[in-house]
């Protein structure tokens, strides 16, 4: 055979690792590639005779069947499903429009479904997961041992002092000052600590989104009043209630605002906004995603992936906690926080899954 002869989109199709279903607009079936059928474990030959959209997992269904509303393109991070010999697999969905443009406004054409088996990369990610705990294990180490040693280091001095000669009433006073302080240091550590142990009870609750961002508002505009910094918030209308725990998402959004604060020299702004995010899944769920942008100094290409490392800090009293805490406390909810450098400042993004 002539390499002519070849029908390279077909030799393609068949072999490609990636699942290609093709509807029309009707959702009826058009096309469906090798790998398609043992990921869904239908075959075309049923496809083409039942020509049926239930013959899919019910959530890529509903996708299909939205996609025909608002002709958006539609994404499912994992879903399990059973394959042609029942064995479960993890795997992500596309579905997309095909839009015709030769109209004034487009109109569907396909819907081209694109599946692909998450199993090998689980395993991939378990291994590269194992390797950044214990990566992360070993800063948490060096860091408690430094954050700690530096206040022990103040009370050994200060208890030396005490028992030294001069015993004036003053440098007593002054030393148990030291004491006081470092210990107070200590404790707060100790405490911030509490937080990130995996079962370390959140209680989690309905919690209406704009409400908290109001209280949030309130604080800091009493509390942060050196400099000239105006806060804005905006929300969408409609209240938005998520499943969290109330407590630790303030902490979270007191933390990123008081670092927007920090990072403004003498006057600024910083806004905070919250809405859903429609037309990305994260394991099923909508997400809710809340921005906190600032006009501050910004941070350096060079260190934006430093940011959430525990005892990171570019402050002359800071811990560098704060965003380490946040990122865990996030990823608790299920959701994550992104930081993104802007013309003027940066903006952090917290997103938590929403239903
Ligand atoms: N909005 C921001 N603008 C500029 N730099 C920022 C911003 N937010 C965080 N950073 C940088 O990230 C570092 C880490 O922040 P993080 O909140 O973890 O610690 P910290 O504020 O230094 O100390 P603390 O533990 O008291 O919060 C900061 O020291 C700062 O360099
Ligand atoms: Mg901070």
């Amino acid at each position: 055979m002539k390499e002519s002869d070849i029908d390279f989109k077909n030799l393609i199709l068949d072999n490609i690792r990636e699942g290609i279903v093709l509807l029309d607009s009707e959702s009826n079936f058009v096309f469906m590639n090798q790998e398609a059928e043992n990921i869904i474990g239908v075959s075309s030959q049923r496809f083409k005779k039942d020509n049926d959209i239930s013959l899919f997992d019910k959530q890529i269904g509903d996708l299909i069947s939205s996609i025909k509303i608002d002709q958006k393109t539609k994404y499912i991070n994992e879903i399990k499903i059973r394959d042609m010999f029942n064995k479960e697999n993890i795997i992500s969905v596309y579905v997309r429009p095909i839009l015709n443009y030769e109209n004034t406004s487009p109109e569907l054409r396909h819907i081209l479904i694109q599946f692909t088996n998450l199993e090998g990369m689980h395993l991939l990610n378990k291994k590269t997961k194992l390797d950044e705990e214990e990566e992360l294990m070993s800063q948490l180490f060096y860091g408690l041992a430094h954050e700690i040693k530096n206040p022990l280091a103040g009370i050994k001095g200060a208890a030396q002092l005490i028992n030294s000669q001069d015993k004036s009433s003053d440098t007593i006073k002054e030393c148990s000052d030291i004491i006081e302080k470092e210990a107070v240091r200590l404790s707060e550590l100790v405490n911030t600590f509490k937080h990130l142990q995996p079962h370390s009870s959140a209680t989690f609750s309905e919690t209406n989104i704009n409400e908290l961002l109001d209280e949030v508002i309130n604080i800091c505009s009493k509390e942060y009043k050196k400099k000239d910094v105006a806060i804005f918030v905006s929300f969408e209308s409609e209240a938005v209630n998520i499943l969290c725990d109330k407590e630790l998402l303030r902490i979270v959004l007191l933390n990123i605002v008081k670092n927007a604060y920090d990072s403004i020299d003498t006057k600024g702004e910083i806004r905070i906004s919250a809405k859903r995010i429609k037309d990305f899944k994260l394991n099923n769920k909508n997400l809710l995603q809340i921005n906190i942008e600032d006009s501050g100094q910004g941070i350096k290409e060079t260190e934006i992936n430093k940011v959430f490392q525990p005892f990171y800090s570019t402050k002359k009293n800071g811990q560098g906690i704060g965003l380490f805490l946040s990122q865990k406390i996030i990823n608790k909810f299920g959701g994550f926080i992104e930081v993104h450098s802007k013309t003027n400042g940066v903006v952090f993004r917290i997103y938590i899954p929403a239903n």
